[in-house]
């Protein structure tokens, strides 16, 4: 073992990464809530799926799908891989990336070679990644800036997770100013700010605290897939009288990403959804909610560690051909005429 591979940071993320590989880390009773919407096929559809076309723009950067895989590692020499497999798999689809927490290498920088994919993936939207306690604890816009600059990212993800904080053993219980220090640093910051959950969701309230600022996107990460008040709980087994109400307490994703368009009117703040969006049917449905992108990060993990980076290219090539299948389904080309077509998508059952 490299011996720069050891701060107690890049040890929890790897605590992480073996509890989401080997437990059944997902929501229990609550499922991403993509299940209450359908879209009828048109079995006359005219075209193929080869003409349609998933390409956008993300960070002033053209993309051929609407995707991101998420942020989840680095730190740690496990970390390290996974993220190179991430990169390329993410270059070759050309759809963006996200980091995990740079928390470790802020402490530790021998360990930022961890986090550097542009070796691999030199021009995707690539998003640097730091947790908003750590504001609570002194970073300021000077660790913002040198997250991004560290991995010569497009922008930053903020990941916002009280819930988690709070019931981490070693999480941060001194969550405090969250509202000013988002504040202060989306408007100190030279670089695009995201805003992310992680896996829990945001309120129609919190949305619209976060939409009067000047972030770039919101990740609104809803419930329904990761949860990480249960892989707190894995880690630390003394917690297990705690009820399932708060363990698997969250906004299932499709409510939220409702809200959050119900709430953004400038379209110049993305939205991305995240949260449980498995397949490429949900993803459809959630662009069809007026979701700007997908993200996904669990998926992507399991997929790794099946079968390394071909199970990783195998499950996003599978993701995409299913978006466009369903499109192909329903006579659309592009994400311009989706947009049109939002009627398209029905709601099962009453709100
Ligand atoms: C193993 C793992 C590690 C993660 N680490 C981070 C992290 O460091 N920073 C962050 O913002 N989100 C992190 N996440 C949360 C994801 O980015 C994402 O918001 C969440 O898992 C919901 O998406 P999913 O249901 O597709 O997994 C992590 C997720 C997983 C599965």
């Amino acid at each position: 073992m490299d011996k720069n591979f050891s701060s107690n940071t890049s040890s929890r993320k790897d605590e992480h990464l073996k509890i989401c590989i080997e437990k059944d880390v997902k929501y229990e009773n609550v499922t991403s809530g993509f299940d209450n919407y359908s879209i009828k096929p048109n079995i006359l559809t005219t075209i193929l799926p080869d003409d349609v076309d998933l390409s956008t723009m993300l960070l002033d950067k053209s993309i051929d799908s609407p995707l991101l895989i998420a942020g989840m590692t680095g730190g740690s020499e496990k970390g390290k891989k996974i993220n190179k497999i991430i990169a390329k798999v993410c270059d070759e689809f050309n759809i963006g990336m996200g980091v995990g927490s740079q928390r470790a290498a802020i402490e530790n920088p021998t360990l930022i070679s961890s986090f550097q994919v542009r070796d691999n993936a030199e021009n995707i939207p690539l998003l640097a990644n730091l947790g908003i306690a750590q504001f609570s604890s002194g970073y300021s816009v000077k660790e913002a800036e040198k997250a991004i600059e560290m991995i010569n990212a497009d922008g930053l993800a903020i990941h916002v997770n009280p819930l988690q904080e709070f019931i981490q053993y070693d999480g941060n219980k001194k969550l405090i100013n969250v509202q000013q220090n988002l504040i202060n640093l989306v408007s100190e910051c030279k670089y695009p700010i995201i805003v992310k959950s992680v896996g829990t969701g945001f309120s129609k309230e919190d949305v619209k605290l976060l939409s009067s600022l000047k972030i770039a996107a919101l990740d609104i990460a809803g419930a329904g897939g990761t949860n990480w008040k249960k892989i707190e709980m894995y880690r630390n087994p003394s917690l297990s009288t705690l009820s399932s109400s708060l363990i698997n307490w969250g906004i299932p994703t499709a409510d939220c990403l409702v809200n959050a368009v119900d709430v953004i009117s400038d379209s110049s703040k993305k939205i991305i959804a995240s949260g449980g969006i498995w397949n490429g049917m949900d993803a459809i449905k959630a662009l069809m909610l007026g979701a700007d992108y997908v993200a996904f990060a669990l998926p992507a993990l399991l997929a790794i560690s099946k079968d390394s980076e071909a199970g990783l290219r195998k499950f996003v090539h599978n993701y995409i051909l299913e978006m466009k299948i369903v499109l192909t389904m329903l006579g659309i080309i592009n994400l311009e005429e989706l947009r049109k077509k939002k009627n398209l998508l029905m709601r099962k059952t009453p709100h």
